[in-house]
């Protein structure tokens, strides 16, 4: 079996936290007189909070003074680690602990590639810290998805040849920084929405060991030509 690298995005893929994203935006762009849609809120997903801010205004047609935009962003921040505070293992999506302890078992590494700077809070209230091997997220990386740093900053860290890694992607932004990066992009989530990915799932329950299996065994191979 080829020693491949193994990429999770957080928010949307390992815990439900994008429902909580979307509700402290929409609360938050509801007090400036903005409001969006869960279509729009598809567009925010993989991105930084700054760059999800500034798309909100501009969906309002909305510019604000610096100062307002940055309590703005840590009003957003606080309403959003509200519901972080509560958050406990049963968070965790369905099937996600039994794919990561079966490439454990395979001894595959591991990393996280996440936006959020958040990651490292939710990661140990969920239990799942000591699983990565690597964390790369909004703390560490200059330039957000879908530019593939995130994600090529985690391939080295596993000392992974990026071509020989996979990305679990929720966020369209993050499946073009997979297929910008050359990974295998699988996405989590509707066909219609992420069909830029090489493969999609609704979710992980839907993704077999033996799917797994030939991930590693090289059967399964990067689809399209992004
Ligand atoms: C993830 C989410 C985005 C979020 C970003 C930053 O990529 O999908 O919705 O804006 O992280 O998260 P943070 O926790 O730093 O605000
Ligand atoms: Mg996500």
């Amino acid at each position: 079996m080829t020693k491949k690298g193994f990429i999770f995005d957080l928010d949307g893929v390992i815990v439900d936290t994008a429902k909580y994203h979307f509700l402290a935006w929409r609360k938050l762009a509801k007090g400036v007189g903005v409001d969006f849609t869960e279509i729009q809120n598809e567009q925010l997903k993989g991105v930084s909070r700054q760059k999800s801010l500034e798309k909100i205004l501009e969906w309002g047609n909305k510019t604000l003074p610096e100062e307002d935009f940055n309590r703005l962003m840590a009003l957003k921040n606080e309403d959003y680690l509200t519901h972080v505070e509560n958050m406990k293992e049963d968070e965790i999506l369905p099937d996600v602990p039994k794919v990561l302890n079966y490439l454990i078992s395979k001894e595959q590494p591991l990393a996280l590639g996440s936006a959020s700077k958040n990651a490292h809070t939710i990661l140990d209230k969920v239990n799942l810290l000591e699983k990565f091997n690597a964390i790369v997220d909004g703390n560490g990386v200059k330039i957000g998805k879908p530019n593939p740093e995130v994600f090529l900053n985690a391939a080295k860290l596993l000392t992974v040849n990026p071509k020989d890694c996979i990305v679990f992607e929720d966020a369209v932004a993050g499946v073009k920084a997979a297929n910008a990066a050359n990974m295998i992009s699988i996405g989590i989530g509707e066909q219609s929405v992420l069909n830029e990915a090489d493969y999609v799932f609704s979710d992980f329950t839907e993704i077999s060991l033996e799917f797994l299996d030939d991930i590693m065994s090289n059967k399964i191979t990067k689809q399209n030509n992004h």
